[in-house]
């Protein structure tokens, strides 16, 4: 297909609302023309005007396995011929949904239970954010509802979810966060670390100031921490030494949940299948996207732990069905696109992640592999100042 470039330019420029573009540059053109992506092969994609990149981001850190995989897409197109949709309400199911979500549970960290089902890595939060208050109602705790997230933690641009965001620009003129999300230190030695600081005395202090946090807030009022296992979008950082274990020393003293928002980090980002996995994080609850399908299809997961699902599955008989959904929870399109990328990837070939930490890597900040971020984030040739996010 030959595309009209003029044609598809000012039917953009005239129509589309880009997420994060400045929106007057690109209407009036100062900014430029947009990128037209017309087709994508392995690591490169290519525009219409015919030149071919090296897409060392992967799409937004997603397509991680690669563009144009043929048994991707032709289980996508054998489920649409099959069975375009179906949803997931009413304990109604499809072949390709069950099987995935047994195959998440048992690829996952720790001891998980149940997958719920969205489209984005945001309406996942979304999810996670009711889950830690529906659990702590159905407990008698209905003050347990504070969340605390990282400064520079991304968690998505949903009302709860980009409340979560530990980034002020995402906040900025949108009324946001909500009341109940609250921030805590970043986990980044490199900038954060006093003259002399070791990682374990950084990660340690981290860890008291949240300890700090939650008893000032009354650790009856805290209900969960969200995390990314490695920083991603407020800078691809992995934990200093010690880090995750004092955190969740603390969580579990003040018994608040440990939600690790595993978007970027699942399906073998870290070397390890979840970066759970790679810095021996017990989480409580795991959210999932991106890699999930590589992002052929829309898809998001909260994986919900045996502890959550007790609760919620004991309180049935008192308050009737678990009244959340989407209509798409659980498309039969998407599922098969996961299950394609799991069999080829994951369980068809000879690739191996390890499920386990790796003794060396457990608390490690080096061993992380970023196949999409070539600088270590911790080179002495970085000027040592945060970079702006700011657009
Ligand atoms: C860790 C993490 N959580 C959540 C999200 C939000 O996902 P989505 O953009 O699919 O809503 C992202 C997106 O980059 C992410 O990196």
């Amino acid at each position: 297909m030959t595309i009209n470039v003029e044609e598809i330019s000012a039917l953009d420029r005239a129509s589309v609302l880009h997420p994060f573009t400045q929106l007057k540059d690109f209407a009036t053109g100062k900014a430029g023309d947009p990128t037209i992506v017309e087709t994508g092969k392995g690591i490169r994609i290519k525009d219409a005007m015919g030149r071919e990149y090296i897409d060392g981001f992967a799409g937004l850190y997603c397509v991680n396995i690669g563009y144009g995989r043929n048994e991707v897409a032709e289980a996508i197109s054998r489920q649409a011929f099959r069975l375009a949709y179906y949803h997931s309400y009413a304990a109604h199911t499809t072949d390709e949904l069950a099987t995935l979500s047994a195959r998440l549970v048992r690829m996952a960290p720790g001891r998980m239970s149940k997958v719920f089902y969205g489209m984005s890595g945001s309406d996942a939060n979304e999810t996670q954010a009711k889950l830690v208050w529906y659990y702590n109602n159905l407990r008698g705790l209905p003050k347990k509802k504070k969340i605390i997230s990282r400064q520079r933690g991304y968690h998505g641009c949903s009302v709860v979810s980009g409340s979560m965001t530990g980034m002020s620009f995402y906040h900025d003129h949108m009324d946001l966060p909500l009341p109940g999300i609250l921030h805590t230190g970043t986990p980044h030695h490199y900038w954060g670390a006093e003259p002399g600081e070791t990682e374990r005395d950084f990660s340690a202090r981290r860890a008291a100031e949240l300890n700090a946090l939650i008893e000032r807030e009354g650790p009856d009022t805290v209900g969960a921490f969200i995390g990314e296992p490695v920083l991603g979008t407020g800078g691809i950082t992995p934990p200093p030494e010690g880090y995750w274990a004092a955190i969740q020393a603390v969580l579990k003293k003040h018994d608040v949940l440990l939600i690790a928002d595993e978007v970027i980090t699942g399906f073998g980002r870290t070397g390890s299948m979840f970066g759970s996995h790679h810095y021996a994080i017990e989480p409580d609850l795991i959210t999932v996207a991106k890699g999930l399908t590589s992002a052929y299809f829309p898809l998001s997961g909260a994986i919900v732990g045996e502890k959550v699902f007790k609760v919620i599955e004991e309180a049935a008989d008192r308050i009737g069905s678990f009244s959340h959904g989407y209509t798409y929870s659980g498309h039969p399109i998407g599922a098969a696109a996961a299950n394609a990328v799991i069999e080829g990837k994951w369980e068809a070939t000879s690739t191996s992640v390890s499920r386990r930490p790796s003794p060396s890597c457990r608390s490690s900040a080096r061993c992380a592999v970023w196949v999409f971020w070539a600088p270590s984030s911790s080179s002495r040739t970085v000027r040592r100042k945060p970079v702006s996010m700011r657009a």
